[in-house]
């Protein structure tokens, strides 16, 4: 059984993916966080397609949800912290772009859900990779006020961000996501809409728990 989340940056679709996840016991799976550990590769690969594709035939991409956290690793070391640098977020979109790199993810995707029950995130699972999911949802918020709460997330950790820069970058990344001939962020038409511009984390977590139990 598989229940997807779709939607653009920062709409909050991770952490009430997560928060559905350990209140239903269920597990957790982060599409984008796949997109970004091959993101890591391609940057390995000095961003040249070709020695890229050679390379990530050869990773090993391992991944787990515990403790609040999904973990994910390349050939057995540990990337959960590297994929979220600003290098990998300027070029995930662009990465995701390449059919061949869909492919990829989605093989990776499709494999692990053969066996338990799943709430996956990302943007084009509703519509690409898993049409027949038993749930969908759409999410989305206003552009300031996902770059607010990304923003807010990050600013400790990078004290010279700015949230002018979070805004663009977020900006940028929504028009190369929709706007991309394979598989774009979009909603699905069987999804439930949620805009979360003024909701509080809980109660989106509880609407989709709330859908679920029905
Ligand atoms: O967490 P955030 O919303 O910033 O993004 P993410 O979920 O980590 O996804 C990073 C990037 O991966 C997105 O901007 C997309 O370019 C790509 N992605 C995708 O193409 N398809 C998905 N199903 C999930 C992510």
């Amino acid at each position: 059984m598989i229940i997807v989340i779709d939607g653009p940056a920062g709409s909050g679709k991770s952490s009430t993916a997560r928060a559905v996840a350990n209140r239903l016991s269920i597990e957790y799976l982060d599409s984008g966080a796949l997109y970004r550990a091959v993101t890591l590769v391609y940057l390995e690969a000095g961003c040249e397609e070709e020695k890229f594709f050679s390379l990530l035939q050869k990773k090993d991409i391992s991944f787990y949800y515990r403790d609040q956290l999904f973990h994910i690793a390349i050939d057995g070391s540990s990337v959960t912290d590297d994929i979220r640098t600003a290098a990998v977020a300027e070029n995930v979109s662009e990465v995701a772009a390449m059919p061949d790199v869909r492919a990829f993810v989605n093989d990776l995707m499709r494999d692990v859900v053969k066996e338990g029950i799943y709430i996956a995130e990302g943007r084009d699972l509703g519509t690409a990779v898993f049409p027949d999911a038993e749930l969908k949802f759409y999410m989305w918020a206003d552009l300031d006020e996902r770059a607010q709460r990304r923003f807010d997330e990050r600013k400790d950790k990078n004290p010279d961000l700015t949230f002018e820069q979070v805004k663009e970058s977020i900006a940028q990344r929504d028009q190369k996501d929709a706007s991309r001939e394979a598989d774009p962020l979009k909603k699905a038409d069987d999804a439930i809409e949620i805009d979360t511009t003024a909701m509080t984390f809980e109660q989106q977590v509880d609407e989709i728990c709330w859908k679920v139990k029905q």
